[in-house]
């Protein structure tokens, strides 16, 4: 309420239209003060670090700019940044501001060097928990009256004592501008209320314009009360005659209507209206127009209309802040520190780099079709998946001679389009070869090399290999390349090793940005055609290993992004297990690619 207050003063220095409607006031001051707050415990918890420090830069600066405003144009005494708790001048709260942008930059300069107090996971639970509280609390303090009091006017000061000597009332921050008149006459009846040695009701109305009449016959019925028992009652506002004539009109007021300073009734209680009780010069409580007391409920005994709160305020707010609070950051930590968990935190790690790389399934005609026929098959992929677009990326490698004609009838935006083979030469007297070129030339994109047919009957040696991938990269193809063991070799538990070597003899010489334009197609030859699969976690271990491979030649980075399918005896029925694996991130389909409701079906794995 006082920052809505405040905001007010703001708002009526820029002459603003609603300067005098609360509500808006009152709602701008609970979400500056919500977001300053969550911001602030973000900041200190290291939740979302990158936003976090984006937005208190972002609240900083327009902050700073707001009190080189006041300082400059002076629209305000106090910024009122803390509330009645600290007051600080004009210069020093820019003062303040410029070593909090200070600060906000040197985060900007390095937001992931902040440590995380809460884990990722549970970050969201400790800022939801942030936000609910601090909005809580605020319809709470709005509703009722602050839960903490830092105004002068406090429960339990001694206003008589302060008026007799204000050097010191300044000193404790007692209340020293207490001071009322009479609307008619003028007359200072400041000591007269404060030498009543019974009880006085003071209704504290700072503007009767703005003022909730909801509860006006609570008031009047109290005022009846305090008649019969000979108590004071009477009002305080800072509304000229007009206001108050208006505010008799509207609830019937019978009590008097004394003057006193606007700021003076706003701090008395932060409520329109509010009521004061005052007995023997001491304040003794107070309400907000929410929790009016009614004699009829409470019974005739003034005394017994309140009870002083037990524990300290301060420290309740905190603990319900904190005991929570305490609990998700424990929690958090002992759950991080369980193995279970590192390895739940660890698969979804995978699973986030797997999202990001490029998902393809990919077919392989091998050597199959006459020429009406791959077309024919084209085609009819070609409509099966503009009809229903697939999740991947989808490619089909076709024997050279189908290459320009398929080009033809296939949109190049939902199918790609590659060979299954080009020569270790650039071009001249090699009958029978074709070029990396020339496959560019036909309008594909893609060839696939290394494929265990052609290194074992056409004895494509690591060095042929290597020859094709430069060429193919050179003609700006993108290249499959082919890896895998033999039968032998895995029983003998030499795959990890025969797989190294194929990497490293054909695509180790590559430079990084080169390698970004391969593709990897684990191919277990026991597993090719013959019906037979490598289990999902035989592929995942493998897929894995050569990840591995990779980022310790072309670092992590390169091994995050590039794409791995599995090849061998993938069909319908098995390719969503296959995909499911974190490091397996589609298939190269031999068999299955010759049918469009089998090459279909493992494409609609990814959906
Ligand atoms: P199959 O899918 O027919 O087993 O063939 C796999 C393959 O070699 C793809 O290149």
């Amino acid at each position: 309420m006082g920052m809505a207050y405040k905001l007010e003063a703001y708002a009526e220095a820029l002459a603003l239209p609603f300067a005098h409607s609360l509500l808006p006031m009152e709602m701008a001051a609970t979400a500056l003060g919500t977001v300053e707050f969550v911001l602030g415990l973000c900041l200190l918890l290291g939740v979302n670090r990158r936003l976090t420090v984006g937005l208190s830069l972002l609240a900083t600066c327009v902050l700073t700019a707001l009190t080189v405003w006041i300082y400059v144009a002076e629209p305000v005494q106090d910024c009122g940044c803390f509330g009645e708790a600290i007051t600080l001048t004009n210069g020093q709260t820019l003062a303040k501001n410029v070593v909090l942008l200070v600060a906000a930059l040197c985060l900007l300069y390095r937001p992931l060097a902040m440590r995380r107090v809460v884990s990722e996971r549970f970050a969201w639970l400790a800022s939801t928990y942030a936000w609910c509280y601090t909005i809580a609390l605020a319809i709470y303090t709005l509703h009722y009256i602050p839960v903490l009091d830092f105004t002068p006017y406090r429960i339990g000061v001694n206003m008589r004592a302060a008026f007799d000597n204000p050097e010191q009332a300044e000193a404790e921050r007692l209340p020293v501008n207490f001071y009322v008149a009479d609307t008619q006459t003028g007359d200072d009846l400041t000591w007269e209320i404060l030498a009543d040695t019974s009880y006085t009701f003071l209704l504290t109305v700072p503007r009767t314009e703005t003022a909730d009449d909801g509860c006006c016959d609570r008031i009047n019925s109290l005022y009846d009360f305090c008649q019969d028992r000979r108590y004071a009652f009477c009002m305080l506002t800072a509304s000229d005659s007009a206001g108050c004539a208006d505010w008799k009109d509207r609830t019937g007021a019978a009590y008097p209507i004394y003057m006193a300073e606007d700021t003076e009734i706003r701090a008395m209680v932060r409520s329109n209206p509010g009521l004061m009780l005052l007995k023997d010069g001491r304040l003794v409580w107070k309400w907000g127009n929410n929790e009016l007391p009614d004699p009829y409920v409470h019974g005739n005994n003034v005394a017994q209309w309140f009870t002083p709160s037990g524990a300290a305020p301060l420290l309740r707010l905190v603990l319900w802040f904190l005991i929570p609070l305490l609990l998700v950051v424990i929690i958090d930590n002992v759950l991080v520190g369980t193995k279970y968990y590192r390895h739940h935190l660890f698969k979804l790690h995978l699973n986030k780099q797997k999202a990001m790389r490029k998902k393809i399934v990919a077919g392989n005609w091998k050597m199959n079709m006459n020429l009406q026929e791959g077309v024919a098959l084209a085609k009819e992929l070609n409509e099966a998946l503009a009809a229903d677009k697939p999740n991947c990326g989808v490619v089909i490698c076709t024997p050279f001679i189908h290459l320009a004609s398929v080009a033809g009838v296939i949109d190049s935006n939902v199918i790609g389009l590659g060979a299954e083979n080009c020569a270790d030469k650039v071009k001249g007297a090699y009958t029978g070869e074709v070029s990396a070129e020339m496959v560019k030339s036909t309008g594909a994109d893609y060839v696939i090399l290394g494929h265990s047919e052609r290194r074992a009957y056409y004895h494509e040696t690591a060095e042929i290999l290597k020859e094709k991938v430069n060429l193919a990269l050179a003609n700006s193809l993108e290249v499959i390349f082919c890896i895998g063991e033999v039968l032998e070799e895995r029983e003998a538990g030499k795959q990890n090793e025969v797989v190294k070597a194929q990497l490293e003899g054909s695509l180790f010489d590559l430079t990084a940005e080169q390698f970004a334009h391969v593709v990897l197609a684990y191919e277990p030859v026991w597993a090719i055609g013959t019906g037979k699969t490598a289990t999902s976690d035989q592929a995942e271990e493998m897929h894995a290993f050569i990840r591995a491979t990779i980022a310790e030649k072309f670092g992590k980075e390169a091994a995050e992004n590039v794409t791995i399918l599995y090849g061998g005896s993938c069909k319908p029925s098995n390719a969503k297990e296959l995909f499911a694996k974190p490091d397996v991130d589609g298939g190269l389909i031999g068999g299955a690619s010759l049918k469009v409701a089998d090459f279909k079906g493992i494409i609609d794995a990814w959906k």
